[in-house]
């Protein structure tokens, strides 16, 4: 299904426009890690670190322009290696401003003139917004059980994907997890159909139930599918990292982390050595244990999800037509809602009246699909402003 300029025009202006205007409402909108665990690093103590463990490094060389595919690869692919992400070269590796400039960078390479890019819908604004804004042809499948076979259905009709985005584990906006056989799936898909696949993992470190499972990336036998892991949800969101790994398929021309790279370099130049000097002392102080460092956010964040829980128990009962899953991991919860809740009235009545900001599910969907959903974040609020904001939704949707 066809994306229109809808999401991206419309979805970005309410996200920034009504936390402005509402300064004082309970927000459950943003997808933010929690405020309490964001403090500022102690730059000069990580340089440090960094320097050490480079000692041959020139230290005027942060402040100078750097290569554009990063200056911390090997400590990168040590970090994914102990990560149990896979083995990869240094060279397979870039450094990126956040999985934002993969995914733009992504999609100038793979998506060439006469291809598309597919992805889920409701869909990453961080995805189907830069796609329309550049004006990639991109086609969006229901975010279900059925995407995986939509997408071959497609695939096998005309040779036109370019490429595939993916957030298999607690998806933004639907918290949706990927099976163990749809991740299969589409690995396969990609070596037999040959397109790419970008599978963006900036929720994985956030699991609340059951085992992790394994990446898209474990399926690769031919380097289809490219990895994205942000470290704005793990570290900080200011120091706009990511670690992409892209490695190249057999038989082509070159190197797909070099073609990445040379559109990055006319994207960003680099990304800011300081901030990845930063993020490598930051990874020798921790002996590279983000899942442990992570722990007691994660720990916070799932607290506020049995707190939202108990909180919707409290406050809506079970004959009122309001349903949710808990979700297994990630951000966000789906509260389905009786009647359609609407963008632009239910959003700002529920804001100015309620004092309550919610997004409606069908803001992440070009298609208008799932009028009957909200989208709940809980990851950066105080846990009596989530039982608050649910019983002021609730009095606000019931009565
Ligand atoms: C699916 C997804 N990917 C990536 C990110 C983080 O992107 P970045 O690294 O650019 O901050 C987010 C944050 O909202 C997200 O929801």
């Amino acid at each position: 299904m066809a994306v229109s300029r809808y999401s991206v025009v419309k979805a970005m202006q309410i996200l920034n426009d009504i936390a402005s205007r509402f300064p004082e409402a309970i927000s459950f909108a943003a997808g933010r890690p929690p405020d309490d665990f964001i403090s500022l690093p102690d730059v000069e103590r990580k340089l440090s670190r960094f320097f050490d463990f480079h000692p041959s490094i020139d230290r005027t060389s942060l402040g100078q322009y750097s290569t554009t595919n990063g200056i911390i690869l090997e400590m990168l692919s040590e970090y994914l290696y102990r990560a149990g992400i896979g083995r990869f070269r240094p060279s397979d590796l870039l450094v990126t401003n956040g999985a934002q400039e993969a995914i733009l960078i992504a999609l100038a390479v793979l998506v060439p003139e006469g291809k598309i890019a597919v992805t889920a819908d409701p869909g990453y604004v961080g995805f189907t917004g830069p796609a329309e804004a550049f004006g990639f042809a991109i086609e969006a499948f229901a975010d279900d059980e059925h995407f995986v076979s939509k997408i071959e259905e497609r695939a096998r009709r005309e040779p036109r994907i370019g490429l595939v985005y993916a957030v298999p584990d607690f998806a933004n906006p639907t918290g949706r997890v990927m099976s163990i056989t749809e991740r299969a799936n589409l690995a396969g898909l990609a070596e037999r159909y040959g397109f790419h696949i970008l599978e963006d993992a900036a929720y994985r470190h956030y699991r609340y139930d059951g085992d992790a499972l394994p990446t898209l990336k474990s399926f690769d036998r031919s380097g289809r599918v490219l990895y994205v892991e942000s470290f704005a949800k793990t570290v900080l969101p200011g120091l706009r990292t990511a670690v992409v790994v892209a490695e190249s398929t057999t038989g082509e021309s070159a190197p797909i982390a070099d073609r990445l790279g040379a559109v990055k370099s006319y994207v960003s130049v680099t990304t800011s050595p300081l901030a990845q000097a930063t993020l490598a002392g930051l990874l020798l102080e921790i002996n590279y244990q983000i899942a442990e460092a992570v722990e007691p956010r994660r720990a916070y964040v799932e607290a506020n999800r049995n707190h939202l829980l108990r909180a919707l128990e409290i406050s809506f009962s079970e004959k009122s037509g309001y349903r949710w899953k808990c979700p297994e991991g990630g951000f966000f919860l789906t509260l389905e809602t009786p009647r359609p809740f609407s963008e632009i009235d239910d959003l700002i009545a529920c804001a100015e009246k309620a004092g309550v900001i919610v997004l409606p599910m069908n803001l992440f969907s070009s298609t208008g699909s799932r009028p009957n959903e909200i989208r709940l974040a809980f990851s950066n609020i105080v846990p009596s402003r989530i039982f608050t904001g649910i019983e002021a939704l609730r009095t606000h949707l019931v009565n």
